[in-house]
């Protein structure tokens, strides 16, 4: 696992966005895992900007949905297919159809779930997935107890989860809804690359517990720690309950140009 840790949020968004033009360097076809909340906002932007200011161009790509709320209406504003063709998608040259993801709107969100895993498996797998961190551990939708092995599936929300995300929904907690299909871990550890962002002290804790702690159910996070090639991209403010930090500083500052991430 590598911890790159940056000064601010921008510049972890430009630090990804690199990893990420890298990735279309260096293959035609790219599967792009998204994730939404406020973790990968400066990430899009900086995709959004090189779009528009340098010609990066995203043609190549087929988006793959991390997570999505059930019981939303078609087209609600916050829901999370929504949120990304707002956020991105729709801001830069990737072909209509293009962002997959479960269909929330069958009457069979299961067999919905089984589908969205063959999607995955037959586009030939996710080659990097972004992921963001909730302040209960959770990656994607799995919260903590959350089987390590799990694949996509339907997920009942925290308490915690849904108050955390009620600032997406004017503040109401109760319009935040209560089960999501989300990309179990199993599925997530089959992504060839995991970039997992956090910005912000109130990440400080599970960026800690989930970097440094014993591999745990109650914290999801940590199956991270099972993954080969896994890039933590934190801001100051998130890192700093690190042990490791200094050695983290010291090992990126002192990395060859090449490497990547
Ligand atoms: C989003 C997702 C969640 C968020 C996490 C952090 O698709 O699956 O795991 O990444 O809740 O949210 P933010 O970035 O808003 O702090």
């Amino acid at each position: 696992m590598e911890v790159v840790i940056l000064t601010d949020p921008a510049a972890v968004g430009v630090c990804v966005a690199d990893a990420i033009c890298r990735l279309f360097a260096s293959k035609e076809r790219v599967n792009l895992g998204l994730a939404t909340g406020s973790s990968p906002l400066a990430t899009y932007a900086e995709l959004i900007r090189r779009h528009a200011e340098e010609g990066l161009s995203l043609k190549g790509m087929t988006a793959f949905m991390l997570d999505e709320y059930l019981g939303l209406p078609v087209g609600h504003p916050e829901s999370y297919r929504t949120y990304l063709e707002r956020s991105f998608v729709d801001l830069v040259d990737l072909p209509n159809d293009s962002l997959l993801g479960p269909d929330v709107a069958t009457r069979r969100p299961d067999v919905a779930c089984r589908e969205y895993e063959e999607q995955i498996r037959a586009a030939g797998g996710i080659d990097l997935q972004l992921l963001g961190i909730g302040s209960d551990g959770h990656i994607g939708f799995n919260e903590p107890m959350s089987s390590l092995a799990s694949r996509t599936r339907i997920k009942t929300l925290t308490e915690e989860t849904r108050r955390d995300n009620a600032r997406f929904f004017g503040g109401d907690v109760e319009a935040v809804p209560r089960h999501v299909i989300t990309q179990g871990i199993g599925t997530l550890l089959e992504a060839r690359h995991l970039v997992l962002i956090a910005t912000g002290e109130k990440k400080a804790g599970c960026i800690q517990r989930a970097l440094e702690g014993p591999i745990a159910a109650m914290v999801p996070a940590t199956a991270l720690q099972l993954h080969p090639h896994v890039t933590v991209v934190l801001d100051q403010a998130a890192a700093g309950q690190l042990a490791l930090r200094g050695y983290h500083e010291e090992t990126f500052r002192t990395k060859p140009d090449w490497q990547g991430l």
